[in-house]
Formats: structure tokens, sequence, C-alpha cells
């Protein structure tokens, strides 16, 4: 079955190129895109759709995000717009109400914010374990995240529990809930901040999800500065989120992790696999949700860093799945440019899952940006080009949604 999409009056690639086109067709075959050009020059397909002058993104890559839970913190979200603080304590209270929900409303909430992401654009999700925070309900997180996303993280390291010696509790992080929700997940993260984990904890969890394969990113320098960054760096960590409050050592690190990398080949960078360097990830509804500076996006492009944009929907510090919330905020307030913003949202979410490239041959389809044989991940907007996320803030401009090749909405 293959879909020509076409009348397109912008097509935003985000290819290795950074093309934009305009006048331009989409086809879809499958799950994968085939071919996209000029609409005067598109092969004809089994259906057509007329986007009807629309404008035709890849679609958001959500690369961090807290969908396994349970239970409400409104009040302490009213509390934080009355003046007080943000601290990690918080989640305690959202473990509990997780804990005390069953696997059938737990699974059905998840699919719930999934559906809301997906409906917004968000066609490639990650979230993270982190509200269990024993063996068991790290495990079942873990479970039950691996059959409504697409990328699994552990973050048994979170919130030592109260009552727990953190020691104690970084060694049960490190050994049995590892092992216990290793079948689960490719992923693992520590919550490296003041109120969470100190750095040698960090590094122990960090040294113990290597050895067990995990690939791995790190919550740093959210409330203030501290080890996050480097330690994501020196071990060569997809990501580090957050990243609020910056040294310029900790710009400089990222920085030389993309020293020399080439998008094209997927080589001359320093830190990871395929020559990916450490993705800063910034999470702007989460910086306004909990008063914080926002991260400096500006800063850390212009240095050469690669970045990301990310929901982090939690029922915490930021509960919006809206991408597109996001991306208007990074234009707005952290001087990207639309398309740097789109880009982070997309291409960048891929790059910190590591999924930006991929081929035909094995299956693991590129995501986050529109080209020849990769994952047919599309999202027309009711606007005649992308500025308008911006131009328009807060009106909701997803016309239609392909997921895997597959009408979404
Ligand atoms: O990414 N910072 C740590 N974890 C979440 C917040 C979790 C919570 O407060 O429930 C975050 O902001």
């Amino acid at each position: 079955m293959s879909t020509l999409i076409t009348n397109i009056a912008e097509l935003m690639t985000q290819d290795a190129d950074r093309r934009v086109l305009r006048d331009a067709a989409v086809v879809i075959e499958g799950e994968r895109i085939s071919w996209l050009g000029a609409a005067a020059e598109a092969p004809a397909a089994d259906e057509a759709v007329d986007a009807g002058g629309r404008a035709l993104l890849p679609g958001w890559v959500d690369s961090h995000t807290h969908l396994i839970f349970a239970g409400d913190r409104t009040a302490e979200f009213e509390a934080r717009m009355a003046g007080e603080g943000y601290s990690a304590g918080g989640i305690a209270v959202t473990t509990g109400a997780t804990r005390s929900t069953g696997d059938f409303d737990l699974t059905r909430l998840a699919m719930g914010r999934v559906a809301e992401a997906v409906s917004q654009g968000t066609t490639y999700l990650e979230t993270k374990t982190g509200y269990g925070l024993d063996v068991e309900n790290e495990a079942r997180s873990a479970r039950i995240a691996s059959t409504v996303v697409d990328e699994v993280t552990y973050l048994g390291a979170h919130l030592v529990p109260a009552g727990m010696d953190a020691e104690e509790y970084t060694s049960l992080v490190c050994g049995p809930m590892l092992a216990a929700v290793r079948p689960y997940v490719h992923w693992a993260d520590v919550f490296c901040e003041r109120g969470a984990f100190n750095e040698d904890q960090s590094r122990r969890v960090l040294q113990a999800c290597t050895d067990a394969g995990l690939g791995l990113r790190v919550h740093g320098n959210q409330l203030g500065e501290g080890p996050g960054v480097q330690l994501a760096v020196e071990f060569g960590a997809a990501s580090v989120d957050h990243v609020n409050y910056l040294a310029a050592a900790d710009i400089d690190a990222l920085a030389g992790s993309w020293a020399g990398w080439d998008p094209a080949s997927g080589t001359g960078g320093s830190a990871g696999p395929g020559g990916r360097g450490t993705v800063a990830t910034c999470l702007p509804a989460c910086d306004l949700s909990t008063r914080q500076p926002l991260a400096p996006g500006r800063a850390l492009l212009d240095a050469g860093v690669q970045l990301a944009l990310a929901s982090n929907c939690n029922p915490g510090t930021s509960y919006t799945s809206s991408m597109a919330f996001c991306v208007t905020t990074a234009v707005l307030q952290m001087r990207l440019s639309v398309h740097e913003a789109v880009r982070a949202a997309t291409y960048g979410g891929a790059l910190a899952l590591r999924r930006e490239s991929g081929n035909d041959v094995d299956g693991e389809r590129a995501v986050g940006s529109i080209a020849v044989g990769h994952r047919a991940d599309l999202h027309l907007l009711n606007a005649p080009s992308a500025t308008h996320l911006a131009y328009r803030p807060g009106i909701p401009l997803t016309h239609a949604v392909w997921r895997a090749g597959v009408r979404a909405r």
C-alpha cells in the first residue's frame, strides 16, 4: 500500500542537508518513506492525500518523559506558583500513588498519555521508570512501559526512598533492581542532583548500567551547578537532560564530545558509538513550571552542541506532552530559530535516542527526519509553514499524523 501526500507548501525534512522544499510531495510505502521531491514530479501511488498547501514536518521525537505514574500533584504545583521552590522530594508522592495502582490502571493511564501525545504530532516516544523505587515496582513499571512506548529507560536512581540508606539503595539499584528491569529496557538514567544522587552514587549507577549493556542518559544540572554534565560526557551518555545551570566548562565538555562529528557519515565525534557525542536535552515546559531559568539552548547551539527539546511529561515538574509548546517556548524565549527548534524536537530527539540513522536492511529505520528509507513519521500542520508554531502560540496546529506509515490522526 502506497500513499502520495501532495500539495505540501513547505516540507521541512530535517535531513542531513537540512533541506526545506516548497510545492513538494512525499510517498509512503508501508512503514517507510519511499520518495520525496517536487509535487510536479511525484510518482503515482495507491492513494493520494491533498495536503491543501499545508506544512509537513517529521513527527516530534519526545526523548524524555515519565509516563508510568498514577496520582496527582496539583497542590504541589499550586504551592510552587505561590512561591515555593521545587525539590526532588515530590517524587515520593507519585511513588506512593503508583505503587498502590494495579497493572491494568497503570497501563491504561500510560496509554492515554501516549494517545494524547500522538494526537499532537509525537510519533516516537521514550519513557522512564522511576516511580516504583523498589525491585517489584521498578520491574513492573519497566514492563508496562515496554508495551506502550518505543524506548524505555531505567530510572531506579530517581530518589532514595524515605527511610533507606542512600548507599544501600544505590547498591539495590546497581544489583537486584537492575537485573529485574533488564529484560525490558535499553537505557539507564540517574538523577544526579542535590537531594537525589551525589557524584559517587551516580558514578556507581552509570558504571553498573554500562556493564549491563545499557545506553546511558543523565538528569543533570537541573537545580544547580553540579557534576551531571561532566559525568554524562565522561561515560559517553547519549544525552544529559535539563542542563539549566551550566558552567563554561560544562558547555565546553558537551561541545568537545561533538568535535569533528559529521552527521552525514555519522563519524568524527568522540563520545559514543557512531561517533556521536552527548546531546543536551532542554525541557522548557519543566523550566517554566518549576520557575527555573530556561536552559541556555542558544549558547549550547552556538558552541556546537547538538540539542534536543523534549516535553518531560510527568506529574511533578511538567504535566504536558505538548512538543509544540516546547518548540514555541524555545523560539520565543530561548532564542532558537523556528528551524533550529523544530530540528531539536525531531532530529535532536532522535539523536538523543541514537535513532537518527538506520537503514532498510535491518528494519531499524531512522526517525526524526524525512528522507527515503526513514520511518514514515509525519506531522502535517494546519498552517502553511512551521513558523506558525511560534507565530500563533497556543493554537493547536496538528492537522494529520502518520506513525510508521499508519494514519494516527
Ligand atoms: O525530570 N528531575 C527529576 N525527575 C523529574 C521530576 C519528577 C517529579 O518531580 O515527579 C523531572 O523533572
